[in-house]
């Protein structure tokens, strides 16, 4: 086998894992709405209990949680809903399979707990991108 073949070989190799890292990293755009249907979902169902969310509870929440329009004037929004279950008040309630400790059993639950996976994190992230951002 002569230099060049392998070479080409490899070359070729590397196309192809880099073909294939490139499918990996880029979700398709069906994929992508689905995300965001999901994650309109999820926040629906965790984030209004306390959050304005957009157009699904304009008028409910509870007054002193910043809704999630508001929190979309801060430069870092994206940081704070990518880790937003690291930020208070949310460790006392929200558990991420596989991240957070579960609550201690002889700890009483005071308020109802969310149970979200890193995934579910993901897609409400890219449900709120979908959502105005404020002029600054
Ligand atoms: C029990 C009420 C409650 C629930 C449920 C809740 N939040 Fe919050 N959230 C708050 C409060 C209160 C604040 C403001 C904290 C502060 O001012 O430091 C907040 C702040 C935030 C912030 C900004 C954090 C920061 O420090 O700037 C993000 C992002 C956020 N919430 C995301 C979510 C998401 C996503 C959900 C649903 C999965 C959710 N929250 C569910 C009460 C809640």
């Amino acid at each position: 086998m002569s230099i060049t073949s392998n070479a080409f070989k490899r070359c070729r190799h590397l196309a192809v894992g880099c073909a294939l890292a490139l499918i990996g990293a880029t979700p398709s755009a069906a994929e992508a709405t689905e995300d965001v249907a999901r994650g309109a979902e999820l926040a629906g169902q965790h984030c209004t209990r306390c959050h304005v969310v957009g157009d699904l509870n304009p008028t409910g929440g509870i007054e002193s949680t910043p809704s999630f329009s508001g929190i979309k004037y801060l430069a870092d929004w994206e940081r704070r809903f990518g880790e937003f279950y690291i930020l208070p008040p949310h460790p006392a309630l929200v558990r991420i399979a596989d991240v957070t400790a579960d609550r201690d059993v002889s700890q009483p639950a005071f308020v109802h707990e969310i149970h979200l996976t890193l995934e579910d994190v993901d897609a409400i992230l890219a449900f709120v991108r979908t959502l105005p951002t404020p002029d600054r």
